[in-house]
């Protein structure tokens, strides 16, 4: 269960708690093309996600009731579609925000909105936008974000609690708190104009950003580093003495 109180204009303030379902972007998908009022800011939360899904077509895996896993229904009708990186922008800063209030340093944000610390991934985030016209509908943000999980198959996964070492159990309804809060604010600064801000500080906390790496794009590896992104989110890659911009599918960190 969770109870929360946020000190929200609207995220947040109507949460549906799932005890056990598939996907709970599913599940807000299901709840805007029911047709009813679904108000902006809904949280649909569950402890068991039985097929959670990530970006690429991947699955997102997490052990019942120990992490965060949720979806938040905004309706973002102020961004034009060709605008709607700037929506994964506020989202990964709001969870990024809220992070660094609890551990000290090592965060970042790999393009386009993983969340990581050091070279392990704690969180992801999975958009999905319906659209009304030029401009976005609804949109489905779904997080999950690793929290009192102490045990992965994976090695480059980790947790809220693996990092910081907190000998108890976080208590989930308050990161939740917290963790809308913050992404609250961010989204009220796209709403208002401000994107600028919020892209400085992606860039500023962005994984292997200005550093040499490799890449792989259509299974060839190349040496480059990453220099921004451009206004629809494509990341740009100096490589060779050229910039190449790379949409979401095209490329791939090499680790
Ligand atoms: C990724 O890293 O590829 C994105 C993972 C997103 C997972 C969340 S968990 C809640 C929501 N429901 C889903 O089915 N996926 C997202």
């Amino acid at each position: 269960m969770y109870k929360i109180q946020p000190n929200t204009l609207f995220t947040g303030k109507t949460l549906k708690y799932l005890p056990s379902c598939h996907s709970t972007n599913d599940f807000a998908a299901q709840m805007i093309q029911s047709g009813d009022n679904v108000f902006e800011g809904t949280v649909i939360i569950t402890d068991n996600q039985t097929a959670g899904r990530g970006q690429r077509g991947n699955t997102w895996e997490a052990s019942v009731g120990q992490n965060l896993t949720f979806s938040l229904i905004l309706k973002p009708n102020f961004l034009k579609a060709s605008d709607q990186f700037q929506l994964n922008v506020a989202v990964s800063m709001g969870v990024f925000d809220f992070l660094n209030e609890l551990i000290d340093g090592g965060l970042s944000v790999k393009w386009s909105n993983d969340i990581y610390f050091e070279d392990q991934k704690m969180g992801g985030i999975l958009i999905e936008n319906t659209l009304q016209g030029y401009n976005i509908g609804y949109s489905i943000v779904g997080i999950g974000l690793n929290i009192n999980q102490v045990e992965f198959q994976n090695i480059r996964a980790t947790s809220l609690r693996n990092i910081t070492r907190n000998p108890q159990q976080y208590d989930l309804s308050e990161m939740l708190k917290k963790l809308l809060e913050h992404i609250e604010k961010n989204y009220l600064k796209i709403k208002n104009n401000d994107y600028e801000s919020l892209k400085i500080s992606y860039l500023n906390n962005m994984y292997r950003f200005q550093e040499w790496h490799y890449f792989r794009k259509n299974g060839q590896q190349f040496l480059g580093q990453i220099i921004g992104i451009d206004e629809t989110g494509k990341l740009a890659i100096e490589t060779e003495g050229m910039v190449l911009y790379f949409d979401f599918k095209e490329v791939e960190f090499v680790v």
